[in-house]
């Protein structure tokens, strides 16, 4: 393949290179477009085919359905990994050694304390507040406890702030879902593992010894494993340009929380599971939803379908949906739900309208799932894709951060009215 594109504007012609990534990904480089051409730039609503930044995370081939975290595949991890050793892989490159891993838990588990004015601010809101709105205000809110900025000319200073977050966050998680139930906000338990705190935290009865559940914890750590990172998806982008405005990490990260709650993006989990419920309650008539999905004059949408890159399937949804299975047999719950689910998915494997569009499941069709033999609130499931997202937005800031990337400011075509003159409002 040639390394230019030539691009033909009016007669003349304009060379930019291509540049090519480790897996053989080509993109016109068009840094110098608008300089060259004296003003043209590109339009590309939705970025459908624009790439924002060369990035050495996350590698995603939607065609062959691939995912791998720093060339690890997901499969791999998902089945062998500890969710801090993947945290620890997607921020800093390499997974840890023993020696490394344990000094992060420790650093991690001494930020782990949040300041008491913080649960101030869990009891000023409603208990009917929904919790991405909640957590995305108390992750705003860790500005206020922790001014001083990164310096991420510091790797110190950029370590501590990370390890402040990762501590922090399964906390306010846990405050978040007890303060709608009306449970009294704790503290965890560092003699535990990071994902058996966080359940530990969320679900500890006030007047019953903790028990550890095996199963549930197992689960729990392939989810987040599943959902650390995904590379330039809508949230992800988010942190990333809110952090090119030199904006911290906590408010960056709050923002990045603010984006994934859409019912398109992680707000799909919630929106699947009161799918499959309103289809129970509807009789289990997967037909009729089938044809509301392709009926180009309804919104409604088969939730947990589709996907921007994914067109052959999502690998973690092959991962989860088996999950699923094998965490309600475990736990010996037979949920006429997941018969639902099964029975949309065949269908809709075999539908024409889907097939055509290439439209398969994604991660959040099957792990509401799981999120509610687990005994999580359907509110909370977007929090817990937060939660395990938390490494993959930390790795992508730090990222940007020491890339020096410049600040996000796209371009627009003005399609408004030209100069006119004010009218009085006496006039008007
Ligand atoms: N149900 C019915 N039709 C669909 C669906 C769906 N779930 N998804 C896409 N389509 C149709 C869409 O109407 C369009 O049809 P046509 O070509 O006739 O106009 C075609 O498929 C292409 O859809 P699109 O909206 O242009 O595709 P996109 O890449 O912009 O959107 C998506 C991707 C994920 C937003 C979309 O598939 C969707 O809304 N899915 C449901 C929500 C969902 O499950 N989101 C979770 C995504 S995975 C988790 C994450 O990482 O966020």
């Amino acid at each position: 393949m040639s390394d230019k594109a030539t691009i033909k504007i009016d007669g003349k012609e304009f060379e930019f290179p291509l540049i090519t990534g480790t897996e053989n990904e080509t993109a016109i480089d068009i840094k110098d477009l608008r300089a060259a051409t004296g003003g043209i730039v590109t339009i590309d609503p939705g970025y459908k085919n624009t790439g924002s930044c060369e990035s050495a995370i996350t590698f995603l081939d939607g065609e062959k359905g691939i995912l791998r975290y720093r060339g690890y595949s997901i499969e791999e991890l998902a089945e062998k990994a500890d969710f801090l050793e993947v945290a620890y892989l997607l921020i800093f490159g390499e997974l840890p050694t023993s020696e490394q891993l344990g000094k992060f838990k420790e650093d991690i588990c001494e930020q782990s304390v949040v300041d008491e004015d913080v649960r101030k601010i869990v009891d000023s809101f409603p208990k009917s507040a929904h919790p991405m709105g909640v957590i995305s205000s108390l992750t705003s809110a860790l500005t206020a406890f922790n001014p001083s900025s990164v310096n991420v000319n510091s790797e110190e200073d950029m370590y501590k702030a990370i390890v402040k977050i990762l501590g922090k966050f399964p906390v306010l998680v846990a405050w978040t879902m007890r303060k709608k139930q009306g449970l009294p906000l704790d503290y965890g338990d560092c003699s535990l593992g990071y994902v058996e705190n966080t359940y530990k935290m969320m679900f500890k009865q006030p007047n019953k010894d903790y028990v550890t559940n095996q199963v549930v914890v197992d689960a729990l750590n392939k989810l987040l494993i599943l959902h650390a990172d995904h590379e330039q998806n809508c949230s992800t982008s988010t942190v990333r340009i809110v952090g090119s405005s030199h904006a911290g990490l906590f408010a960056s990260l709050s923002a990045g929380i603010s984006a994934l709650w859409g019912p398109l993006h992680g707000g799909a989990n919630q929106a699947v599971l009161e799918m499959l419920e309103a289809i129970k309650e509807d009789g289990g008539d997967t037909k009729k939803y089938m044809a509301k999905a392709k009926d180009k004059n309804d919104p409604f949408r088969l939730m947990g379908f589709g996907h921007r890159v994914y067109k052959n399937f999502d690998p973690r949804a092959k991962i989860i949906k088996v999950a699923a299975d094998e965490v309600l047999n475990d736990l010996g719950i037979d949920d006429p739900i997941l018969d639902i689910a099964k029975g949309l998915e065949h269908e809709a494997l075999n539908d024409p309208y889907f097939v055509e569009r290439k439209l398969y499941p994604n991660v959040d069709f099957y792990s509401g799932i799981i999120y509610r033999a687990m005994g999580i609130p359907v509110e909370m499931f977007t929090v817990m894709f937060a939660l395990g997202r938390l490494p993959g937005w930390i790795a992508q800031w730090r990222e940007m951060r020491l890339g020096k990337e410049p600040i996000g400011r796209p371009r627009q075509i003005y399609t408004g009215e030209n100069l006119r003159s004010f009218t009085t409002i006496d006039k008007r």
